[in-house]
């Protein structure tokens, strides 16, 4: 996307479509009233007309005739003028887009800039605006005959009150569309189907992303070398898939050569059956979207690279699909993992941490300031916390913390779930150290407590991204999500 900063005089030029917000108690915002003073109060008098509040969320389309400036105005809500916070902002920005998505609009020109939000400042509300302006031009077409994809937005003008702002905005908007472009690499993976995203598949963008930086390389593990590591867990669940396994290993180094990397780990299972404790097919099809932990990852990654931000980032993501076949995991088969630690495999379905503990032990010769593991694990996660908060459990309260902090600031929430000993007591096995399983109760914390067996020597957190990862239904497809959430948590960290 182009985005180009501009002062209020350049407020006049015709374009494709103006945004403007309007306050509950104060009416139109400053810019906006200059317009609307220019065009003799037409503006004001149509939002008038319409009975329009101006709550949060609110929005107005107003056409005006022909060669009158401006082809549509969109006019979103932002409430009460003292109360504007961080969500309010949010809420008018994705309205906004959403609404100029459907529209024909290869221009916009957005003002939402001018206005006051509580505790943000300019860099802020101009990450905010371009992450979902950008966002909102996504669409997946690849596999479609008929090329289908329309006319999109191509420019936007973000209007400047100040000279003196500039420099903050421009940082916000290469921000807010790296994280954009980050998050469009990550659902374009994530959508592909089964049949074309396998772990090869994943290895080879893994790879063509580390080609385009200079600071990122790939080191991509096969079957026979996580053999030689004794990656029996992960191994275990590739057993029964023609698609040979991958470790995907990324070193982004943006920082010194001293600093400590924050390593994230992300689920890459391609699709998953269930294996030989198969799932109902209802619905098996969004099992595609099983490798969105390692999507979130790579889309991760490409923003950073984008950004060139000064920190040391390492990924890795254990790749498999998980299918039945006459080789394939049994119940009740014990494996090995790369920590010595054996597990008893109850459930074949439950594959996501038979993977994962392999690449957390993994893990460790990077010597990490902080490990986070992105996955889509545990379907008790979307009953718990439905699709509007991902689930965040670890072993260290600040690191835990600052997650949740920086979900709030990017508006991609998590909610942390306990993890005491009475939980882990729910793992015990007849048979090995470990069972993959821990009965029907609080799966998505025995799921954690599992993974918290083998992050002991590092400060760690984990996120169960089930119900956040991807939409069902209509609006079948893969939200991008946690890209927001861990770009937020790096830029803080740099900060
Ligand atoms: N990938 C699934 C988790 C999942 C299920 C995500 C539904 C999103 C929607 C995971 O591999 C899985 O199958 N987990 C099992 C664990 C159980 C066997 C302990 C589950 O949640 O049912
Ligand atoms: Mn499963
Ligand atoms: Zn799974």
């Amino acid at each position: 996307m182009n985005y180009t900063i501009c002062s209020v005089d350049q407020l006049q030029q015709p374009g494709d479509c103006l945004i403007i917000g309007y306050f509950c108690d104060t009416g139109l915002a400053p810019s906006a009233k200059v317009m609307d003073d220019k065009k003799h109060g037409w503006i004001s008098e149509f939002i008038e007309g319409e009975g329009f509040q101006g709550k949060p969320g609110d929005s107005l389309q107003l056409t005006p005739a022909e060669g009158d400036g401006y082809k549509r105005i969109i006019i979103v809500g932002l409430g009460k003028s003292v109360e504007l916070n961080a969500k309010a902002f949010r809420k008018a920005v994705r309205k906004a887009a959403v609404m100029l998505a459907s529209t024909k609009a290869k221009n916009v020109f957005c003002t939402l800039t001018e206005v006051y939000v509580l505790n943000q400042d300019n860099q802020w509300k101009a990450r905010q605006i371009a992450q979902h302006l950008t966002a909102s031009t996504y669409s997946f077409n690849q596999l479609k005959s008929a090329d289908k994809s329309e006319q999109k937005l191509q420019q936007v003008f973000l209007l400047s009150v100040n000279q003196a702002d500039n420099q903050a905005i421009e940082t916000g908007v290469a921000q807010g569309d790296a994280i954009a472009q980050g998050m469009h690499f990550a659902k374009d993976l994530a959508n592909f189907p089964g049949n074309y995203c396998t772990p090869t598949y994943l290895a080879q963008q893994a790879t063509e992303l580390a080609g385009q930086c200079q600071a990122m390389k790939v080191d991509v593990i096969d079957e026979e070398e996580m053999q030689k590591l004794g990656m029996g867990s992960l191994l275990s669940v590739s057993r029964g898939s023609r698609e040979p396994a991958k470790l995907i290993v990324l070193e982004y180094k943006g920082g010194s050569d001293d600093d400590q990397p924050v390593v994230l780990v992300g689920k890459g299972i391609t699709f998953d059956s269930g294996g030989i404790s198969i799932k109902p097919s209802a619905a098996m099809d969004e099992m595609k979207y099983d490798m969105c932990g390692a999507a979130s990852v790579l889309g991760t990654l490409k923003t950073i690279a984008e950004l060139k931000l000064p920190i040391n980032v390492v990924g890795i993501i254990p790749s498999s699909e998980n299918l039945p076949d006459g080789y394939a995991s049994k119940p009740g088969d014990v494996v090995t993992s790369m920590s010595g630690t054996t597990i008893e495999v109850l459930n074949t379905d439950a594959e996501g941490r038979l993977v994962l503990c392999d690449a957390l032990t993994y893990a460790k010769r990077f010597n990490p300031a902080v490990v986070i593991d992105i996955a889509t694990l545990t379907g008790a996660c979307v009953i718990a916390l439905g699709k509007h908060i991902s689930g965040l459990l670890g072993n260290d309260d600040a690191l835990c913390q600052s997650l949740s902090e920086a979900g709030d600031a990017a508006g991609d929430p998590v909610w942390r779930l306990p993890m005491t000993e009475d939980y882990d007591q729910q793992l015990k096995s007849n048979f090995a150290d470990v069972a993959n399983i821990g009965g029907r109760e609080a799966g998505t914390i025995t799921a954690g407590c599992f993974l918290g067996r083998f992050t002991k020597d590092y400060t760690w957190a984990h996120l169960d991204i089930a119900g956040t990862a991807w939409n069902s239904g209509k609006a079948k497809g893969a939200t991008g999500r946690p890209v927001p959430l861990l770009t937020q948590f790096l830029l803080n960290r740099i900060n």
